[in-house]
């Protein structure tokens, strides 16, 4: 029997291409050439299953141009690329990579937290530069985060994981905003209060942003909600680019109407708003919060079992559209 035809359209480990391989037939990326649309349409023709990666977007024109497509496996927790809505009426699955990235990305946006409240790379690059030349009392001196207030938008696995380590780990009070309030078990166990968003922003010492991309969540934090800030307030984004107007945090970066931020997401990345790279007080990397390797490994696994499940027996381990499968 002949095996079903995939495109992996990203660089990959090469021992995820070999287990797939096993499995299917495998059009593989491994010169990591990124695709425009018109490419990835190319490529996807005649391809019954595809593993994608959060910049390769699966719209309603990939569909209508590629009607052998299956199934859409995202090595990614979020998947704001995908058109759900259009992937169900094509009768295509859609897969996420949940779970498996929860602590190494919570790690991440408490290391981008401390990082940012204590100024770490604004001084190396002034140690760097040769600044250095003399002990100052107030030499970079920042914001505290033991005993401080922890405000976190998104209460979802990755924001109770920087709770935890908040609450537990650096005696912060915990505060949070989400679309629905969590559990009382779990809110203890997270030591973390629900509160408005109003009060989430004017209260919060720390700020950070773990809710998923959506158009209703486009410029959650633009320059009213900057506004409501503490001046002495740090922000963190490990979420999406374009849930913060990038251009509206710059300016009340320069302007100091909040202390400073970190950023792993941009909108349009990776292009970075041009004002970002010029503010002192920011802290910025590529998109890194699930990049260790046992976890993008464990991510890649993930979207292969997927694909394999789903073809095996329509038994997809993480489906984001599972009505699609009782119609196959
Ligand atoms: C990374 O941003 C992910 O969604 O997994």
């Amino acid at each position: 029997m002949s095996k079903p035809k995939i495109l992996v359209a990203r660089a990959i480990f090469p021992e995820i291409i070999t287990y797939l391989e096993q499995h299917f037939e495998v059009y593989s990326n491994q010169t990591d050439e990124t695709w425009p649309k018109a490419q990835l349409i190319e490529k996807l023709k005649g391809m019954e299953g595809a593993f994608t990666t959060g910049g390769d977007r699966i719209d309603a024109e990939v569909l209508a141009a590629c009607p052998a497509l299956r199934i859409c496996a995202n090595m990614a927790v979020g998947y704001n690329n995908f058109d759900i809505d259009a992937m169900t009426a094509a009768g295509v699955l859609a897969t996420n990579a949940p779970d498996v990235l929860t602590e190494t990305t919570a790690d991440f946006g408490f290391a981008l937290l401390m990082a940012t409240a204590r100024r770490i790379s604004e001084s190396e690059h002034f140690l760097r530069a040769g600044k250095w030349s003399k002990w100052s009392f107030d030499m970079f001196a920042g914001a505290d985060i033991h005993g401080s207030t922890l405000g976190i938008l998104g209460m979802g696995r990755i924001g109770q994981g920087i709770a935890r380590r908040g609450a537990h780990g650096f005696g912060m009070r915990v505060i949070y905003h989400n679309r629905s309030r969590l559990d009382a078990n779990l809110e203890a166990e997270c030591k973390a209060s629900y509160v408005s968003k109003e009060v989430l922003l004017k209260t919060a010492d720390h700020l950070v942003l773990v809710l998923p991309y959506s158009p209703s969540s486009h410029h959650t934090i633009g320059a009213a909600e900057l506004a409501q800030m503490r001046p002495t307030a740090t922000l963190v984004n490990i979420a999406r680019g374009g849930i913060v107007d990038d251009a509206a945090l710059a300016a009340a970066l320069r302007e100091k109407r909040i202390a400073a931020a970190g950023l792993d997401v941009f909108e349009g990345e990776p292009k970075v708003h041009p004002d970002l790279l010029t503010v002192p007080n920011v802290v910025l990397t590529p998109h890194i919060a699930s990049a260790t390797v046992p976890t993008r490994l464990a991510m890649a696994r993930l979207a292969a079992n997927n694909l394999i499940g789903f073809f095996k027996d329509k038994k997809p381990l993480t489906p984001l559209n599972p009505a699609v499968l009782a119609t196959k």
